[in-house]
């Protein structure tokens, strides 16, 4: 079998901790791994005076596949946002965020199965900032039809091929008649093409309020970057926080794995961190290259392991390290891989 090649970033604060987890994890799972550890963000900057070194640009555009932890971005002022270039730089337009409920973390609803798909190079994101006086700042919302369809196509696209029921569409078209109208209008007109597939549109405010009413209502979203980017937080607090939600970031011909969540400077260095949504993410790589089965072990092994509180991180409610966390989920592939042998 073809040797993977995973362009490694292991990001800022509890990055190493986690990309540490998921290399133990995907060296234990796949034989033929070859990766390429290449550094950006701060730590990037201080070594060599650039945020993004052309080698992490080099190594992605022959691995086309990075697996990456979290990379801060100073708030308010200082450089943009590495996870935003990478983004528009491979033009991965479509950022795929599901949020199942899992059976061992208890919290406020017991069978949440949503995932969202978040517009990732347009909206607010796309740069466009300018002070007009001291006292009065712009940002330009980009809309394009290009973007939107391709976004709204995936949504669909995805629902039809897993099955799903749904595809509500969030938006503000209310009051941003131009931008969000034409998401919406360009929603409308593709939602014609999957008559199997119930669509629903929705104000985002709206949705916020409906989701933490009862979020079994929901299936598959498509949105815009900004609402997209609040709306995965929100769907991670639903099923038991930002520890345990996975993202792909996907284009034409590259793709980008991470966890939703940041690079928790809070709780870096400390070993505690909940490597989940790091291994999903990479559960979630192994899908995309066609490593179905081994993709669907590993979310096994990691469900296995959530069953008991007694393995939790501390974001759960329990006291189980980072590397412990790690070693559990190995001991349970190995033993499912025994079983399946
Ligand atoms: P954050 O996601 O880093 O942290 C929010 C809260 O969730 C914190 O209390 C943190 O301890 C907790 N948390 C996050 N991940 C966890 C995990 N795996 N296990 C246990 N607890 C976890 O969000 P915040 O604080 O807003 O951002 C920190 C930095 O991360 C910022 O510089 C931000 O720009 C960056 N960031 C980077 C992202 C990326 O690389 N894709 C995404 C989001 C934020």
């Amino acid at each position: 079998m073809a040797n993977i090649e995973i362009t490694l970033i292991e990001g800022d604060g509890i990055g190493p901790e986690v990309t540490k987890s998921a290399r133990e994890v995907l060296n234990f799972l796949v034989e033929n791994i070859i990766w390429h550890d290449v550094v950006a963000g701060g730590k990037a900057l201080d070594a060599t005076g650039e945020l993004i070194p052309s080698q992490v640009l080099e190594s992605a555009e022959k691995t086309k596949l990075i697996l990456k932890g979290p990379i801060a971005t100073p708030i308010g002022k200082g450089f943009r946002s590495v996870n935003v270039y990478l983004r528009k730089h491979f033009d991965l337009y479509a950022n795929v965020r599901p949020s199942k409920s899992f059976k061992g973390v208890s919290t406020r609803y017991s069978d949440v199965n949503l995932v969202i798909f978040r517009e990732n190079t347009e909206d607010l994101y796309a740069g466009i900032e300018k002070r007009v006086d001291d006292d009065t700042r712009h940002s330009i919302k980009v809309i394009t039809r290009k973007g939107s369809e391709r976004i709204i196509r995936a949504a669909f696209d995805y629902a039809r091929a897993q099955n799903r029921k749904k595809v509500t569409l969030a938006h503000k078209a209310n009051i941003l008649k131009e931008t969000d109208g034409l998401f919406l209008e360009i929603g409308r007109r593709i939602s014609l093409s999957y008559p199997e597939i119930e669509f629903e549109e929705i104000i985002i405010d709206n949705l916020c309020m409906q989701l933490v009413m009862d979020p079994t209502q929901f299936d598959v979203f498509v949105t815009m970057n900004l609402y997209g980017d609040i709306l995965s937080d929100l769907c991670a607090g639903l099923v038991g926080g930002l520890g345990l939600t996975a993202s792909a970031n996907i284009g034409n011909g590259y793709a980008m794995f991470e966890p939703v969540h940041g690079s928790a400077p809070d709780i870096a260095g400390m070993n505690i961190a909940n490597p989940t949504a790091m291994l999903l993410s990479a559960a979630m790589l192994l899908k995309h290259v066609g490593e179905a089965e081994k993709g669907e072990l590993l979310e096994k092994a990691i469900e296995y392991v959530l069953d008991s509180p007694q393995n939790h991180t501390r974001d759960l409610g329990g006291i189980m390290s980072t590397t412990a966390f790690t070693k559990l989920v190995i001991e349970a592939l190995a033993s499912e891989v025994k079983r399946v042998c």
